[in-house]
């Protein structure tokens, strides 16, 4: 059985840019993420350049990704960078004390992160050490990217080999101060990060977008203090954006979160339920930031997002690996949705994490040129038309409801459009594990000249890709039916069961 809803879209009333920075990425020294991801090393057999894989970076590029957040999440905070600088047999190893206690040997550094933001064409986002490293060794980082003098660090990175300086736009003060980057109260954070910004220094030309390391969740206090801390006393600010981390975590806690490919229906309901709620802590972040800064010139930015599931069996607990379903494609779809209307004050968010660690979006062997895309890289890739394409607002009606066990309501339909050049993009997630929806989509304000759908989905809500079955969950094309309305154009769409579907327009 089918159930029907309407959704009306104006084509001729483009809100706020959806920065394409929110497709952005994140990519943390952690299990196999960098090592065996991103990195196999000179001397492997699988296909790379200079050590950074050609399948991973191939796959990355067809999705466009914007930028590349590194070194950490934690492990920024007890990062040096000038361990992984100079001959690789030369760099000093140290232990990786967050994930799985392992010792890191530095091989991956500044320069072969650099390189690989090149290969993918995305902008680099560095997450600097406030927790164990200084003022001095930070600003010094800057300095040994982006100077083209012959000032000291500039000399250092010529004698290893890059002449010319580096564009960094991206740079993030700390990670997660309130808990592993130094447990710090937001008092003391904020007196630390405007120490750190007073000394990175825009140097040679590049402008450095200064992220203050935010709040964990929904603790609007720290947001608070963080704007209360932001003017200078010549009136600018110290930060041009603040983060915070969401994750979606379904249940009351971290325990008993379950595995990714394991759940019952009940569970696939609560997790979609816990993920809309991300856009509740967007808002309400942004509703404190307005009390500061109506105007929203600062930023906020959601710099790690996603699942976590329990590891796959057989593998390190500190490596974060879990397989991805439909399941965890449809959280990746309610986020985009949530972010595109609130893209007036949400410029930046990455999903955690790129590659092998949590929600990814590619799953690789580190021993062989085996590549899986994800049910989630697919959504990304969906959606990117809507890369600095102008929100455009949706008014939804009669979209089915299903209440949970605790009462709680969930809406079954999520959807978001954009426009950009004379084309739209209309997203579409129906969250219904059993049934299918059909949309009817009332396209008001210009002419409709062309259209096509495309549908991803996957027999059940558990399916995901392996090396055995890569396209488990994958995408086709799907019809659609035009029909003309009172109000000029209208799409008929019909949605199967825990699926989620593009429509492209092109408009005359
Ligand atoms: O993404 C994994 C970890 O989650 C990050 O290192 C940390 O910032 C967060 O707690």
């Amino acid at each position: 059985m089918s159930e029907s809803a309407r959704a009306v879209v104006d084509l001729d009333a483009p809100g706020a840019t959806i920065s394409r920075h929110l497709y952005g990425h994140f990519a943390e020294h952690l299990g196999r993420c960098i090592y065996g991801g991103f990195w196999v090393g000179e001397d492997s057999s699988v296909p790379h350049t200079n050590g950074i894989r050609n399948d991973v970076v191939e796959a990355l590029r067809r999705l466009d990704i914007p930028n590349l957040r590194w070194p950490g999440g934690c492990f920024a905070d007890e990062y040096h960078w000038r361990d992984g600088i100079g001959p690789r047999e030369e760099r000093p190893r140290m232990v990786n004390s967050h994930w799985g206690d392992i010792v890191e040997d530095n091989a991956f550094g500044t320069h072969e992160f650099m390189q690989l933001c090149e290969m993918l064409g995305a902008e680099p986002y560095v997450s600097g050490n406030v927790g164990s490293g200084t003022v001095q060794e930070m600003s010094q980082w800057v300095e040994y990217l982006t100077r083209d003098d012959d000032s000291p660090m500039a000399a250092l990175r010529r004698q290893n080999g890059r002449d010319e300086a580096w564009r960094v736009p991206f740079w993030g003060i700390g990670n997660e101060p309130w808990g592993c980057g130094g447990q710090l109260r937001p008092e003391a954070y904020v007196e630390l990060a405007r120490q750190y910004s007073t000394y990175l220094r825009d140097q040679s030309g590049n402008r450095l977008y200064k992220i203050a390391a935010g709040a964990d969740a929904g603790d609007y206090g720290w947001t608070d203090a963080l704007m209360k801390g932001m003017a200078r006393n010549d009136g600018k600010p110290f930060f041009d954006a603040i983060s915070f981390h969401q994750y979606t975590v379904p249940g009351k806690g971290w325990s008993g979160r379950g595995r990714a490919t394991e759940f019952d229906t009940a569970w696939y309901y609560e997790t979609l339920l816990t993920a809309k709620r991300t856009e509740e802590r967007i808002r309400r972040h942004s509703d404190v930031m307005d009390v500061y800064d109506p105007d929203k010139t600062i930023g906020l930015v959601l710099d790690e997002w996603g699942t976590w599931w329990d590891v796959e069996p057989g593998t390190v607990p500190g490596f974060l690996y879990q397989q991805n379903t439909m399941r965890d494609a449809l959280v990746a779809s309610v986020h985009f949705d949530a972010f595109h209307r609130h893209a007036d004050r949400l410029v930046m968010a990455n999903i955690a994490q790129t590659v092998n660690v949590l929600q990814s979006v590619l799953l690789t062997d580190p021993e062989t040129d085996e590549l899986i895309l994800t049910p989630t890289y697919h959504v990304f890739e969906m959606n990117r038309a809507h890369h600095d394409a102008r929100a455009l607002d949706v008014r939804m009606h009669g979209v089915g409801r299903r209440t949970l066990e605790d009462g709680s309501e969930l809406d079954l339909l999520s959807l978001s459009a954009s426009t950009k050049d004379d084309e739209a993009l209309i997203s579409l997630s129906n969250l219904d594990a059993t049934q299918s929806h059909e949309v009817m989509l009332d396209l008001r304000g210009r002419r409709v000249a062309g259209s096509a759908a495309r549908l991803l989905t996957g027999d059940t809500v558990q399916a995901h890709n392996t090396a055995a079955s890569p396209d488990a969950v994958g995408v086709r094309r799907h019809a659609i039916q035009e029909v003309a309305n009172d109000f000029g154009h209208g799409i008929r769409i019909e949605l199967p069961p825990h699926s989620y579907a593009t429509v492209s327009l092109q408009l005359a």
